[in-house]
């Protein structure tokens, strides 16, 4: 078993450091202030490869494996939870759903001039009455002729003002025996007619990113932008979920390890009853766990990333390194704040956007409720993972590394 990273991998991980430290920190609480996404940051991951990091060259990306995409999300969310999003949405719940289920024709439209940066992806599943219960959503597209007819409302969209591209999920079958059945993926387009979006604003926290609603009011989608078959709309969102997921536990990861420095510092500063109070026993536990929830979150991540890496099926360790590293982020930030004190309670100190942005993760991509029912049905035996039509491409750094 070898646990080395290569210097491919460091010098990802460390550009990217530098970026979120030098461009994105020195602001980031002021854009937080404001509930507002900074214009300048999507352009510039952009410009950074970041959008297309783990896309084969040929397809517009920078041809990275699955484990730089885990550590770039390590990093980002090392600073704030915003950047990730951007990550989770559209390289892991959009693009990589069109390298995976896309045919050649759509990834050349959509993959290429995401994977460039050129145009934004997102990923519109949850609607207002359906988030866990996503079998169940009510969005419907009726075929007529070569298109569909698409109407219904999505909410918590991630990106949803921002995007260019939405991957979305519409009922195309309301008489299939089983919900699940009944779904199809459509690319649908910021530029059709109908289809407008929205801002949610008043969030608890990842305030400076873009979370929002989209409207379609009889969207004209044609028939070539239907990503899979008919009726494989669920296959398709569960699979791009386990590569989502996959980013939000190893930037989850990232948050735990912010609190865990910037109370490291904060403790060995901070002085009280004449000592720094990272010599007092209470805080050093508090420290303690921090660092064991950092490297375990680190290894069930890196775990995941392994196996995409080799062509393996992971939906099961990408839910428990997703349920793991965001509780544990929670955790960390409850402690972090702690630790902090009076000061941690006030925006003065990152702590206290940590606390907020770090709550979401525990609801959006699989509550933790609904991780826990899929391991508890993995360790009993009742769910098991079926060979799909289409499964995600192993990495292959001859291959994804060439441009044509
Ligand atoms: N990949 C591909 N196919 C999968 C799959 C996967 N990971 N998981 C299940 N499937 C397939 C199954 O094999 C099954 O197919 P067959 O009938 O042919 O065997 C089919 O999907 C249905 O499976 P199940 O009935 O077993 O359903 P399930 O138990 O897998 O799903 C659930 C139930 C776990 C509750 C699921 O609905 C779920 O994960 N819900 C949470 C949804 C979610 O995470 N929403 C967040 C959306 S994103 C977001 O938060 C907003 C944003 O902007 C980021």
């Amino acid at each position: 078993m070898d646990f080395t990273l290569s210097e491919m991998h460091r010098q990802a991980a460390e550009v990217v450091r530098r970026f979120a430290q030098t461009e994105v920190a020195p602001t980031i609480r002021e854009w937080d202030r404001r509930h507002e996404m900074n214009p300048a940051i999507l352009p510039r991951m952009a410009e950074l490869g970041l959008l297309g990091i783990c896309i084969p060259a040929r397809y517009g990306g920078q041809g990275f494996d699955y484990i730089t995409l885990g550590l770039v999300c390590e990093e980002l969310e090392r600073v704030d939870t915003s950047l990730r999003v951007v990550m989770s949405v559209h390289v892991g719940l959009c693009s990589l759903a069109l390298l995976q289920w896309g045919s050649e024709e759509q990834k050349q439209r959509f993959l290429v001039p995401q994977a460039r940066g050129e145009k934004i992806g997102a990923y519109a599943l949850t609607e207002p009455g359906h988030g866990s219960d996503a079998a169940h959503l009510e969005t419907s597209a009726r075929r007529r002729g070569d298109v569909y007819i698409l109407n219904g409302e999505k909410m918590w969209i991630s990106l949803a003002n921002k995007a260019d591209h939405f991957l979305l999920f519409a009922r195309t079958n309301p008489e299939a025996a089983n919900a699940a059945d009944g779904i199809s993926a459509f690319m649908v387009t910021r530029d059709m007619k109908g289809v407008t979006t929205g801002d949610i604003h008043g969030k608890l926290g990842v305030r400076a990113g873009s979370t929002g609603w989209i409207a379609l009011q009889d969207v004209e989608v044609p028939l070539e932008n239907r990503l899979g078959e008919e009726g494989e709309g669920f296959k398709i969102a569960m699979s791009a979920l386990d590569n989502g997921r996959y980013t939000v536990a190893a930037g989850a990861t990232g948050l735990i390890r912010a609190c865990l420095e910037e109370s490291l510092a904060y403790a060995r500063e901070r002085r009280t009853f004449g000592k720094p109070i990272a010599e007092h026993q209470l805080i050093k536990q508090k420290l303690a766990y921090m660092a064991l929830w950092y490297d375990t979150a680190r290894l069930l991540y890196l775990r995941v990333g392994w196996m995409k890496n080799q062509g393996l099926r992971n939906t099961r360790e990408t839910s428990q390194a997703k349920w793991y590293a965001t509780e544990h982020s929670v955790k960390a930030a409850l402690e972090a704040v702690q630790i902090h004190g009076a000061y941690g309670y006030s925006d003065e100190y990152n702590v206290e956007r940590y606390l907020r942005n770090s709550k979401g993760a525990v609801i959006y991509e699989g509550t933790s409720e609904i991780h826990q029912l899929m391991q508890a049905d993995y360790a009993l035996g009742i769910r098991r993972d079926r060979p799909l039509r289409c499964e995600l491409p192993a990495y292959d750094a001859e291959a994804w590394q060439q441009s044509s």
